[in-house]
């Protein structure tokens, strides 16, 4: 039997998740949205493309979650995008709303799924979800690390003439401008890059990744990336529903791992069939330590905010 994935929010980084997933052939989907008809149009334009790219894999769409119900895997992307002029930080209160009533419908719905959310502002994000929930870590996690280490790897990649296959690099922290691309584990073909490229211009390719996103925001006028950002997803629901075991970087409520305790943020994790398996602990040095706080306290402060807001709300 297939495995069953739900994407909601059947927008730009939904649909497209939803599209690459039927396209593996190895999970039914459910595509979910307020709007009305756009999941059903878009998921029978997809089910239509089964016979010519050759998967059996059934797509439905919805404007609820009946046809969702025990789901094995739910991907939350329901939300506003930025728009130029926007940082990710400003979409906090509203998607803190939207994420905070798809929780509560998924949790009714699929008891015993993995939710990976990928909704800005991210880190704030997977809290929310994560504490909404009530779901065990394991069971929660976000996506933004694969994405910020994709671009820092495609900059490399450019820069040297090389296949991107052969750039390992890892993005660690929130999902924002004070990120922290960990340069001395970057490595191409197994050489360390501070050997193959002077430190300038490792600077200004980090700086590049840390603005990866509002680059693209900036060319296209209207919305975000998606193209990147589905594939980046579509990688941790490929090692979940394949049991993969794969080490990738993920957002992931710390327990006192990193010296951080109660917050979400991106490091290093493994993705199996149990969801988020394992943090992996790496040495950082002091300065890659302070870099790493300091992202986990921008990511504080918008979870600050949203604590505030939700104890307003429930006054
Ligand atoms: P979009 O605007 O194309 O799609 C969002 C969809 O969510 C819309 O179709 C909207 O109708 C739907 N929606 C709104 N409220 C809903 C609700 N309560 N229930 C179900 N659906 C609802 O936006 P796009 O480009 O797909 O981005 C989605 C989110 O993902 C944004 O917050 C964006 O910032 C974020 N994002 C995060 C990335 C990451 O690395 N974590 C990468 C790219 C985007
Ligand atoms: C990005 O980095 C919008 O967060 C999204 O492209």
């Amino acid at each position: 039997m297939r495995s069953k994935v739900t994407v909601v929010g059947a927008g730009n980084v939904g649909a497209t998740t939803a599209l690459r997933i039927q396209s593996l052939g190895y999970a039914d989907v459910v595509l979910v949205d307020v709007v009305e008809d756009l999941p059903q149009g878009k998921a029978l334009d997809m089910l239509e493309a089964g016979p010519v790219v050759g998967s059996d894999a059934v797509v439905t769409g919805s404007n609820g979650y009946e046809e969702s119900a025990n789901s094995d895997l739910v991907v939350i992307t329901a939300g506003i995008a930025r728009r130029p002029g926007m940082s990710r930080d400003d979409l906090l209160l509203t998607n803190m709303r939207i994420t905070s009533a798809v929780t509560s419908e998924v949790v009714k719905h699929s008891p015993n799924c993995i939710i990976i959310a990928v909704t800005n502002p991210l880190d704030a994000m997977v809290q929310n979800v994560y504490e909404s929930s009530g779901f065990p870590r394991n069971r929660v996690f976000g996506m933004a690390g694969i994405l910020d280490t994709a671009r820092f790897r495609t900059f490399i990649a450019q820069e040297l003439d090389v296949s991107v296959e052969d750039v390992q690099a890892y993005v660690l922290g929130g999902h924002g401008d004070d990120m922290v691309p960990l340069v001395r584990y970057t490595t191409v073909g197994g050489i360390p890059i501070s050997e193959l490229m002077a430190e300038e211009k490792i600077d200004q390719l980090v700086q590049r990744t840390r603005n990866g996103g509002g680059e693209i925001v900036a060319l296209l006028k209207e919305g975000s990336a998606y193209y990147a950002p589905s594939a980046a997803i579509t990688q941790m629901v490929e090692a979940v529903l394949l049991d993969k075991k794969r080490i990738l970087p993920c957002c992931v409520y710390l327990e006192g791992e990193f010296g951080i305790n109660g917050l979400c943020v991106g490091v290093p994790a493994k993705l199996g069939a149990g969801g988020m398996e394992q943090v992996v602990e790496i040495r950082l040095t002091e300065e890659e330590r302070a870099s790493l706080n300091q992202s986990a306290a921008s990511v504080q402060e918008l979870v600050d905010v949203m604590h505030q807001a939700k104890a307003e709300q429930s006054q």
